[in-house]
C-alpha cells in the first residue's frame, strides 16, 4: 500500500515522532511505502510532494516542528478543492492519507472522508482541545514551556513589587494556561471557559496584596474573554483560512488593572515559543505510539477514523465525532486550580 503523509494547521512539537512512527511502523509491519505531501492539505492541492522512507525519518524523533511543512489550507476553501485532493493522489497512485492536524484539519479530513477519500487522523495541537481524545501531541511541551516561563518570572514579579500577565496559547480551551499556572503556582487564571470579571479579579489581587505578597502572577489564555457587559475588547483580525488571530488579550487588560489596583502591572506573551523547538518525553513518547497505531489502523482498513488515547490506552474513534465536539477544560479542574488563587 502506498499512503501519503500530511501535518496540517499550526505545527507542534512531536510532529515529527508521528511522522517517523508511521513510516517506521508501517514499512517494517506493513510493506507500506510513503509518499511526504508538503505543507499539510496544500500539497495535495499544488501537488507538492517530497521523499518520505526511513532514510528521511531517521534522526528527526527529537526536532521540533515538521520535516513536511505545515499550513492551515482548508481544501474546502478552494475552487474545486476535494476534487484536486482526489487528483494528487490519483497520479502519485496514492492509496490512502495520514493525516496528522487538529480541528481545522481533520475538519477537512472529516468531509472528505465522508465523500469517499481514504484518510486516517492523528490528532495534535498543544491548545489540546480536540474532541474524542484525552490529549493532543504537543501540549505537554507547551505546558513544560509555559512552566519554565513562569517560574522565571516569580522572581522578577517579587523583585519589583508587580502583577505579571503571562499570556499562553489556547483559544477554545485553558488547558495550557491551566495546567502551566497550576505547575507554577500562578495566583489567578483566566480561561476562555469561564469568563472573567476584571473587578473581582482586582479586588482578589487588592486583598493578596495587603495581606501576603507584593507581588501576582496571573495567567491568562489568549481566548480568555470577559463576563458579557464587563469590559469591552476589540475584535481579533481573521487570518487568511477564516480564522480569529488571537494573541495580545493581556495587553488590554494590563492597564486596566493598572488603573484599577494602582499595582505595576507588565505583560509577557509567550506565542510561538510554546510551539517551537524540542517535544518533552511526554510528546515523543504519544507522537510514537499514535504514529504506531495510525499505521496499524490503515493496514486494518480504519478509514475515517482517528487514533485516539484514553487513559492509557491507544485506540481510536471516527473523524466524525473527534471534530464534532471540542475538548474543554473540566470545570473540575479549573476549582482545584482557584485553590491556590489569592
Ligand atoms: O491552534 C494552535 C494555536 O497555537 C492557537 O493557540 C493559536 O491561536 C494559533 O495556533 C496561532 O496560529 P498561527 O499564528 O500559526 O496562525
Amino acid at each position: 500500500m502506498r499512503l501519503g503523509v500530511l501535518t496540517g494547521g499550526g505545527d507542534c512539537p512531536g510532529l515529527n515522532a508521528v511522522i517517523r512512527a508511521v513510516v517506521r511502523r508501517g514499512v517494517r509491519a506493513h510493506g507500506m511505502d510513503f509518499v511526504g505531501i508538503q505543507d499539510g492539505w496544500r500539497g495535495l492541492l499544488d501537488d507538492a510532494t517530497q521523499p518520505l522512507g526511513i532514510a528521511e525519518t531517521t534522526g528527526i524523533l527529537p526536532r521540533g516542528g515538521t520535516i513536511l511543512g505545515s499550513s492551515g489550507a482548508n481544501p474546502y476553501r478552494f475552487e474545486d478543492g476535494p476534487a484536486k485532493v482526489a487528483a494528487t493522489l490519483e497520479r502519485h497512485g496514492l492509496d490512502g492519507v495520514v493525516a496528522i492536524g487538529g480541528e481545522g484539519t481533520l475538519g477537512a479530513a472529516a468531509r472528505l472522508a465522508e465523500e469517499g477519500l481514504k484518510v486516517v487522523g492523528v490528532p495534535k495541537t498543544i491548545d489540546n482541545d480536540l474532541g474524542g481524545t484525552d490529549v493532543t501531541v504537543g501540549f505537554h511541551t507547551a505546558v513544560q514551556v509555559a512552566t519554565d516561563a513562569i517560574d522565571r518570572l516569580h522572581s522578577t514579579a517579587e523583585s519589583h513589587d508587580r502583577v505579571m500577565l503571562v499570556e499562553v496559547m489556547g483559544r477554545n480551551a485553558g488547558w495550557i494556561a491551566v495546567y502551566a499556572g497550576m505547575a507554577g503556582g500562578a495566583d489567578a487564571i483566566l480561561i476562555p471557559e469561564q469568563p472573567f470579571d476584571l473587578d473581582d479579579g482586582c479586588d482578589h489581587l487588592r486583598r493578596r496584596h495587603a495581606s501576603r505578597s507584593s507581588f501576582s502572577i496571573v495567567v491568562v489564555a489568549e481566548g480568555a474573554v470577559p463576563k458579557e457587559g464587563t469590559l469591552e475588547l476589540p475584535e481579533p483580525p481573521v487570518d487568511e483560512n477564516g480564522f480569529p488571530r488571537l494573541g495580545g488579550v493581556a495587553y488590554h487588560l494590563a492597564p486596566e488593572i493598572e488603573k484599577r489596583t494602582g499595582f505595576q502591572t507588565r505583560v509577557t506573551i509567550l506565542g510561538h515559543l510554546q510551539r517551537g523547538g524540542s517535544p518533552v518525553a511526554f510528546d515523543r513518547v504519544l507522537g510514537t505510539r499514535f504514529g504506531i497505531a495510525a499505521a496499524d489502523l490503515v493496514a486494518a482498513g480504519g478509514w475515517g477514523r482517528m487514533v485516539a488515547r484514553k487513559a492509557q490506552d491507544i485506540g481510536d474513534v471516527t473523524l466524525a465525532e473527534a471534530v464534532a465536539q471540542r475538548n474543554l477544560l473540566p470545570p473540575e479542574l479549573y476549582r482545584e486550580a482557584e485553590v491556590f488563587f489569592g
